[in-house]
């Protein structure tokens, strides 16, 4: 048997990038897998077929994560479709980079929408129903950024940030009911977030880290299906953070 065999995950922004990555490695440990995505329906279509072909159930549902209703109504299909959510990994996000003092409010109120607004509504949906069951693995994506800040961020170093100290809360909380809560603080990955930076950026990132590369989306999926899975039964409230030495 796989070490994620009946259990039942849902993964925020699962249809590329890190999401990706955790939705194929959760389905390969033997998890049934759902996941939203935000408007590539083709490329959601591909890889629930790819991981189905796995031998589990998988499949894509398109909700942004910042609109409640969306995401009661979606939570509402998966539990039907699916049964009880054992496994919520909070990894949509976004990030709108200006220095501070350049930086708009709607800049800052995006991705306070997405990156905490969103893991809020979702969570607490699901939580619900896990402390019901009196069980449940909740893993927030946090960052690098919300451990160190970072030049032109401070949008997403706070949100970041706030998702590590909302995540203890909930281990010291949700212990009592079964559930665990950790956080995966990725440091520089390659995907389209980090595509967006130059060439120049990206070598201080190589530099200012001691394995001298970025990380890769298999990388992140991994500690996930750790943190997931039977080998983490008595952690809760951590910081696992895989970024290369990047951060110590
Ligand atoms: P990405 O930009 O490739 O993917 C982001 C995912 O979030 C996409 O699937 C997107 O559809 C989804 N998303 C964005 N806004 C959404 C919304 N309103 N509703 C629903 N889904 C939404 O980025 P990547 O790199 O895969 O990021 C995944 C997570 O990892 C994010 O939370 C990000 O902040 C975090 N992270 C990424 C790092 C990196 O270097 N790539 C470093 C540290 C953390």
């Amino acid at each position: 048997m796989k070490q994620l065999t009946k259990q039942v995950c849902f993964v925020t922004g699962g249809s590329r990038g890190i999401g990706r990555a955790i939705v194929t490695a959760m389905g390969e440990a033997g998890a049934d897998v759902a996941f939203t995505y935000q408007n590539s329906s083709a490329q959601a279509l591909a890889l629930a077929e790819e991981v189905s072909a796995k031998g589990v159930k998988c499949r894509g549902y398109q909700a942004d994560v910042a609109n409640t209703e969306q995401m009661q109504e979606v939570i509402k299909q998966v539990i039907a479709e699916f049964g009880h959510i054992t496994i919520l990994v909070n990894n949509a996000g976004i990030n709108r980079d200006k220095s501070f003092l350049k930086m708009t409010k709607p800049m800052w109120d995006e991705v306070m929408r997405v990156d905490l607004d969103g893991v809020f509504t979702t969570t607490q949906i699901i939580a619900k129903d896990m402390a019901e069951a009196g069980s449940g693995r909740i893993i927030n994506i946090s960052s690098i950024v919300g451990q160190t800040g970072n030049f032109g961020q401070a949008n997403y170093a706070a949100a970041k940030g706030a998702l590590i100290s909302f995540t203890e809360t909930l281990a010291r909380e949700l212990a009592a009911k079964g559930i665990n809560a950790n956080v995966v603080a990725p440091g520089f990955i390659d995907t389209d977030m980090t595509h967006r930076l130059t060439e120049a950026a990206l070598n201080q990132v190589k530099a200012m880290t001691p394995m001298g590369r970025l990380g890769k989306p298999q990388e992140i999926a991994d500690a996930v299906v750790f943190l997931a899975g039977p080998h983490s039964s008595y952690v809760t409230g951590q910081v696992l953070a895989v970024n290369g030495g990047m951060y110590m």
